[in-house]
């Protein structure tokens, strides 16, 4: 750990201040040995199950088996000092490798001194990893700060407006944005929260999404999930297996970067859209309008005219404006997008219906080629546009895998190391 961590001290670093440092007189000596072992005391979960490796040439929370449960965060960045912003990606990479590992925050939520506010804010003690992945990405915002603006990737695209956007701003943007999933929701979340204590004063939540059952698969051999309008989802997505195509729709590739974007490389595209669901109005609908609409059917998931769920779909038998037809690679060049997506319900909005719907997270090699063409042609003619509302939008390029305990989020855009 580092002594600061952007901007909140650690009680390593408050031992330094002299008011602090004195009054706290002798016990401070012995106090700091037993707050190296309260943080490590403070693992029971580590040796657990269910950790999934931090470490590598791509960012967990990809290719890496979906988990049940989301809590997405966006960043604003709130300071012009460069320093202060990498610190911050150096004191993030630290605690997203502890409690990847289920391990606490620095030293620990309790046991050290009294005086401090305690490192790790403590509600995930005592639970395992549940396969916490947090995976960083960068907005397009954050290239107009730092100097950075001759590193915007060109594959980062403005996503243009679709018709039927309705997007609110207030969850909208942001200059970067932190993917946590877990299979116990309280791990989620206390990973997001305690990012954003550490960034306090560097950094401070735009807005934030909770997700509940995934609504794709990267796992085929699992049973497929099904979204809040009742539909298997993610039947035809990229496995995490899938190493060919994995390489050839998700990870950018040296062969796709220029100057401003060599950093990317290992790195993927992510577009998140929060989808609101017309449930009420889907819920009034016809069995067989449903099914027309996917060109799926509801029982098993099997394509139109097919009786399982994996067989090949004949697209042709589907109604033209039906969404499987729409968005199948078929008819779209190849279009071909890793789709990570979460059902959500924020309670209701005044007027007796549910806010629920998907929040749509989709990774790709370049957005230019995979989110914004595909949405173009959805906006345009899928039957689903009827039944639901895009109302929030961000774009952001996430860089590749932080290799090892040396390394750190950010290092290939901010350090010119390679
Ligand atoms: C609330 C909004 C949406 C719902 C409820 C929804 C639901 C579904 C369902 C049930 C399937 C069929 C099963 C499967 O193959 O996964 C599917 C397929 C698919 N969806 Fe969506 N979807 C939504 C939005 C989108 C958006 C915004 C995109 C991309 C811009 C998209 C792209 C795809 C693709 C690429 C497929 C696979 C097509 C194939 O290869 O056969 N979906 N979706």
């Amino acid at each position: 750990m580092t002594e600061t961590q952007g901007g909140s001290p650690s009680r390593r670093a408050l031992l330094g201040w002299g008011g602090a440092g004195l009054a706290l007189g002798a016990a401070v000596a012995g106090g700091a040995v037993a707050m190296a072992e309260a943080g490590d005391d403070l693992d029971p979960a580590a040796d657990a199950g269910g950790a999934v490796e931090f470490h590598g040439a791509h960012q967990a929370g990809i290719a890496t088996p979906v988990q049940d449960r989301l809590h997405f965060a966006a960043f604003d960045v709130k300071t012009d000092d460069r320093d202060a912003f990498v610190q911050l990606l150096k004191d993030w990479t630290a605690a997203a490798r502890r409690m990847t590992a289920g391990k606490a925050v620095g030293e620990g939520a309790y046991g050290g001194l009294a005086e401090a506010p305690p490192d790790d804010t403590g509600e995930a003690l005592g639970l395992k990893p549940n396969r916490l992945t947090l995976t960083l990405g960068f907005g397009p915002s954050l290239f107009e700060r730092f100097g950075l603006a001759d590193r915007r990737p060109a594959a980062l695209a403005d996503l243009p407006r679709f018709p039927g956007d309705n997007l609110d701003r207030s969850r909208t943007g942001g200059d970067l944005c932190v993917q946590a999933c877990a299979d116990d929701p309280q791990v989620a979340v206390h990973a997001i929260r305690n990012l954003a204590r550490i960034g306090f004063g560097t950094v401070a939540i735009r807005w934030s999404q909770l997700g509940f059952g995934k609504t794709s698969s990267t796992t085929p051999d699992a049973q497929t999930p099904r979204n809040l309008m009742g539909f298997k989802d993610g039947t035809r997505n990229i496995a995490g297996t899938e190493t060919g195509r994995l390489k050839k729709y998700v990870w950018v590739e040296e062969s796709d970067t220029d100057a401003r974007s060599a950093w990317m490389t290992g790195g993927s595209y992510l577009v998140a859209r929060r989808i609101r669901m017309n449930i009420e109005t889907w819920d009034r609908t016809s069995l067989q309008e449903q099914e027309d609409v996917f060109g799926r059917d509801k029982r098993e998931g099997a394509p139109v005219g097919k009786a399982k769920e994996h067989d090949a779909p004949f697209l042709k038998a589907m109604k033209p404006d039906a969404h499987v037809r729409l968005a199948h690679p078929d008819s779209n060049d190849g279009v071909t997008i890793l789709r990570r997506g979460y059902s959500f319900t924020d309670g209701t909005d005044g007027l007796g219906r549910l806010d629920a719907g998907l929040f749509f997270l989709a990774y790709q090699r370049d957005v230019r080629k995979g989110f914004i063409p595909l949405q173009r042609r959805l906006s345009a003619k899928d039957a689903l546009n009827e039944y639901i509302q895009h109302v929030g939008s961000a774009v952001f390029a996430v860089p590749p895998g932080v290799r090892d305990s040396h390394d750190w989020w950010g290092r290939t855009l901010f350090s010119e190391e390679a």
